[in-house]
């Protein structure tokens, strides 16, 4: 080892590759599969098959600058209701598809803002699907919250309809920085929220916070963190801003002479971090934090940690359906995405087809590969051999991968004994540059991704 990891390190690997929620990733879905591959795809689930299932709203009333996720601007609720009659038609749709009533274990609804439904719409949402599909007892019902929107009414309708996570989008709490990515959203705003969550017993609640925002600082990032704390949320996610203008270009708004650099932003992650560790939280992987009590730390512990496009999960169901535009399922064969213009989404819909824009058909050495990439975001390390015995391949398959590590290796980031890769604490943020030389595709893709670290 010649250095540890830090600032010359972040430095010399200003790389972008994915956050890899799916191997491959998403930039390298095709049109290969279509609307009949996704039936087909349905149609072969076993009828006793647990699934997990996500809702895409993807409409908003104002534009955070820093938004890299798929939304449109609202002012009016029209278009919103309308698209919720498409949801409704789509959930019949994939459910005839499907040989069974199947039960789902895990109800994810993310955006844009699901917050914009009224709670008559949430509530009506709901009951579509459960006339659908059976939820289990213990189901896990999330949603992401945008606190501006979120009203006491709107909470009372969450807890009947028996949500029992929220995650609230917090970003950061100083008014400069909030200034600077176009989210005015004062702290009591989210401490009124958590209060009405109290209230209503949902107690299971997330934050979501980020760094490398323009203007932020390490003390605004410290702030940030003890001002999160002191809202009690089981879990924090702190994001490093991934600023991707040349495919989200309201992104452009923001001066990057504002943006921390790339030693910078690692000065923010390792502080933010090492404070939220003294504050009792455990670090999951790249960019989540819980609780030692929480379901992720436990499933961390327990090595049944998973990770999905929504992040990182207990969710062990190895099937998701998307719902929505632009929503991702991921089904034993492969992923599949729908389409994202609302027109085009909405068409289809309406034609009674199955809204499919692309997706990908997963091969057994993809199937490998995504597994030693989801084991490394989650555990930090991987015993190559037993991976690879259950693929019926051998580690010396992956040589090339494992020889892609060399410079990682003489940083200290990972060590390789033996096909058992480790990453050291100090690498963790580097996570990504790891499970990138696992893929095959990022070399012939070139796609721009965001910062690694
Ligand atoms: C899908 S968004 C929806 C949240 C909700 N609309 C709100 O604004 O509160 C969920 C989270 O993704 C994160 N996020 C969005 N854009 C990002 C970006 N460019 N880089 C990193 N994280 C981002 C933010 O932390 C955000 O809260």
């Amino acid at each position: 080892m010649t250095s540890a990891p830090g600032n010359a390190v972040a430095e010399r690997y200003d790389l972008r590759v994915p956050r890899y929620t799916s191997y491959p990733t998403a930039p390298h879905f095709s049109d290969a599969v279509d609307e009949a591959t996704y039936r087909d795809w349905l149609g072969s689930l076993d009828a006793g098959q647990e699934l997990s299932l996500y809702f895409h709203i993807p409409f908003c009333d104002s534009m955070c600058w820093f938004c890299a996720c798929y939304t449109k601007i609202v002012q009016r609720y029209e278009p919103i209701h309308d698209y919720l009659g498409v949801l409704h038609r789509e959930i019949d749709l994939v459910a005839d598809a499907l040989p069974a009533r199947l039960c789902a274990r895990h109800l994810h609804w993310g955006g844009g803002s699901p917050t914009l439904l009224t709670p008559e719409d949430w509530l009506s949402l709901i009951g579509a699907l459960r006339r659908r599909f059976d939820v289990a007892d213990d189901a896990e019902i999330a949603i992401e919250l945008d606190p501006r929107d979120t009203t006491a009414e709107y909470v009372a309708a969450l807890a009947t309809a028996g949500v029992n996570r929220v995650s609230i989008g917090v970003q950061d709490f100083d008014s400069d920085v909030q200034a600077a990515i176009n989210r005015i959203q004062p702290f009591e705003v989210v401490e009124r929220v958590r209060s009405w969550l109290r209230r209503h017993g949902i107690d299971r609640v997330n934050l979501d916070l980020m760094y490398g925002l323009p203007r932020q600082t390490t003390a605004h990032v410290l702030d940030m963190v003890d001002k999160a704390v002191s809202l009690d949320p089981a879990r924090l996610a702190l994001f490093g801003y991934a600023h991707v203008p040349w495919m989200k270009s309201h992104q452009r708004m923001i001066d990057e002479a504002e943006l921390p650099d790339a030693s910078a932003r690692l000065e923010q992650l390792l502080a933010a971090s090492e404070r939220l560790q003294q504050h009792g939280y455990h670090a999951i992987g790249l960019d989540h934090f819980a609780r030692p009590d929480d379901e992720l730390s436990l499933a961390l512990e327990q090595g049944r940690l998973h990770r999905n496009f929504q992040g990182y999960t207990t969710d062990e169901a190895r099937v998701l359906l998307g719902f929505g535009a632009s929503a991702i399922g991921q089904l034993p064969q492969g992923y599949a995405q729908n389409l994202s213009p609302l027109r085009d989404y909405r068409r289809h819909v309406e034609e009674g087809r199955l809204p499919i824009a692309r997706g990908f058909r997963l091969s057994p050495d993809d199937r490998l590969r995504a597994e030693v990439i989801e084991r490394l975001m989650c555990d930090l390390g991987v015993d190559l051999k037993v991976v690879c015995d259950r693929y019926d391949r051998s580690v010396a398959e992956l040589t090339s991968s494992i020889d892609a590590l060399a410079s990682l290796v003489d940083d200290g980031v990972v060590h390789v004994d033996d096909g058992h890769i480790s990453i050291s604490e100090r690498g963790r943020p580097f996570v990504r540059l790891v499970a990138a030389a696992f893929d095959t595709y990022l070399a012939t893709g070139q796609k721009r991704h965001s910062r690694a670290v």
